[in-house]
């Protein structure tokens, strides 16, 4: 091992669909409902919408040469279920002949395509039927998901079903700062529910067509109580790791809901959403397990007279969840430098949350950090982006993955989020992820300092093995 990374470790860069390719209406694409959910007054900072994006759809070429010169050697991108099914069951084989010419393109490349299936764009034609309160739509999952298979399963390995399932569930049918936009309780545990069955149906078919690595990526957090002495943080702490952590990973890989979750949400009956069977099918085994992780929460049960601005969190994140009825559940600052997002920067988090998983899971499957970056306020001087903030932090986290590993955490890959500076949700164009800047009026792109730091870092840890 050199450089502490094991040999064959993937390095790598992610996007999603409806955050870079643009085309929102082009060759057969209907709505998707963050299409939708723009149009809502007041939904998405300065009224942004994913119409145009950083227009990936027709750059997608030129995209592919920029990782290529990063060294990139894996490309994790989505699919967009209303490019390739929009309404209800027709496919839209044009749709998807721009992700079989992408994957053509990173093969040429030798770049090895990540594919994820579900990155929060639902048609809003399912969504007018109910979207994820609709446990039919986990089967509609289901076939979408064989849809795209049976098109690119010949070059493509590695398969996720679903990115960051709580917040496409719980932030967009309970806190409503994504789309849907909805902000009803029970609508969210359904919509979490059926989101897991769906992953499980589409696991089960894509194994049976023949899929050879089918995953999921979570997004999962250290909770840490803001006092580790007072019993209100603690508990707070508790729950939010429940609500948060296990609501997901225990059901995926232990085939059940954490006793303290389904006390939580009881008041909701929660459990009339889970059909016999549905656990079994939800536990389907696991090739990897994609970790997205940007900062741990500080948690406390108390109010907290500074604890930042009231309502929502920068990060869509409810400084209050109905859901769990903790109206004290509150985040306190802590004392750290901070990103854009104004999230806590502490690399220690992500070595800590790699290493505990596996102390706490024995039949985890190998880990992959899926996603890892941040948001800063970039400059472009003379034709250059000197994001130095920017790069410190990927050094650090990255540095933090090689502690993980050292310490026994399987990791097997890394991929910064993100490629391309993109449209982030609910904030629009405002914040800018990329280790390659884009420039917005003109679609012009130039590869920020933090990325050619970033293709340096993976020839070193390549020549190092
Ligand atoms: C996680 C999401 O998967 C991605 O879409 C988003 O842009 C980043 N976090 C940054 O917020």
């Amino acid at each position: 091992m050199g450089n502490g990374f094991p040999p064959g470790f993937l390095w790598g860069s992610a996007t999603a669909a409806a955050q870079i390719e643009g085309a929102a209406h082009q060759d057969g694409k209907e709505d998707s409902i963050w299409d939708a959910f723009a149009r809502m007054p007041g939904a998405i900072s300065h009224g942004d919408t994913p119409e145009v994006a950083v227009d990936h759809y027709s750059r997608m070429p030129e995209d592919v040469a920029l990782m290529k010169r990063l060294n990139l050697q894996s490309y994790r991108f989505s699919t967009s279920w209303a490019r390739v099914r929009p309404g209800d069951r027709f496919t839209n084989q044009r749709g998807l002949d721009f992700y079989s010419r992408l994957v053509d393109e990173l093969l040429e490349a030798g770049i090895l395509p990540w594919l994820t299936l579900y990155h929060w764009d639902l048609p809003q034609a399912l969504e007018e039927r109910g979207g994820w309160t609709d446990r039919e739509t986990s089967f509609r999952f289901e076939e979408y998901a064989a849809v795209v298979y049976e098109r690119l399963g010949d070059r493509v390995d590695h398969w996720t079903t679903f990115n960051e399932p709580l917040c496409s569930s719980l932030i967009g049918y309970g806190g409503g700062e994504h789309a849907p936009g909805r902000r009803e309780p029970r609508a969210a545990l359904s919509a979490l529910h059926h989101q897991h069955l769906a992953h499980g149906l589409a696991t089960r078919t894509l194994r049976e067509l023949g899929a050879k690595q089918v995953g999921i990526t979570l997004n999962l957090t250290n909770a840490i109580p803001n006092d580790p002495g007072s019993e209100a943080d603690i508990d707070a702490a508790r729950r939010l790791d429940a609500i948060w952590n296990r609501a997901f990973l225990e059901p995926l890989l232990l085939a059940r809901y954490p006793a303290d979750f389904l006390q939580d949400v009881a008041r909701h009956r929660f459990e009339e959403f889970v059909q016999p069977g549905d656990l079994a099918r939800i536990a389907a085994p696991l090739d990897f397990l994609g970790v997205n992780h940007y900062h741990d929460d500080n948690v406390s049960g108390s109010p907290q007279p500074s604890g930042g601005p009231a309502g929502v969190r920068p990060t869509g994140r409810p400084t209050s969840s109905p859901l769990i009825g903790s109206e004290h559940l509150t985040f306190p600052t802590r004392h750290l430098p901070r990103t854009a997002m104004d999230w806590e920067v502490n690399p220690d988090g992500l070595r800590r949350l790699l290493v505990r998983l596996g102390e706490e899971y024995p039949n985890l499957p190998p880990l992959y950090v899926t996603e890892n970056g941040a948001a800063y306020e970039d400059v472009v001087e003379d034709g250059a982006v000197h994001d130095a903030e920017r790069t410190r932090f990927l050094r650090a986290h990255i540095d933090a993955v090689a502690a993980a590993i050292e310490e026994g955490a399987d990791v097997r890959g890394y991929f910064v989020w993100s490629l391309l500076d993109n449209f982030e949700w609910a904030w629009g164009y405002n914040k800018r992820f990329g280790i390659v800047r884009v420039d917005y009026d003109t679609q012009e792109r130039i590869i920020k300092d933090s990325g050619l730091t970033y293709a340096g870092i993976i020839a070193g840890a390549v020549l190092a093995v």
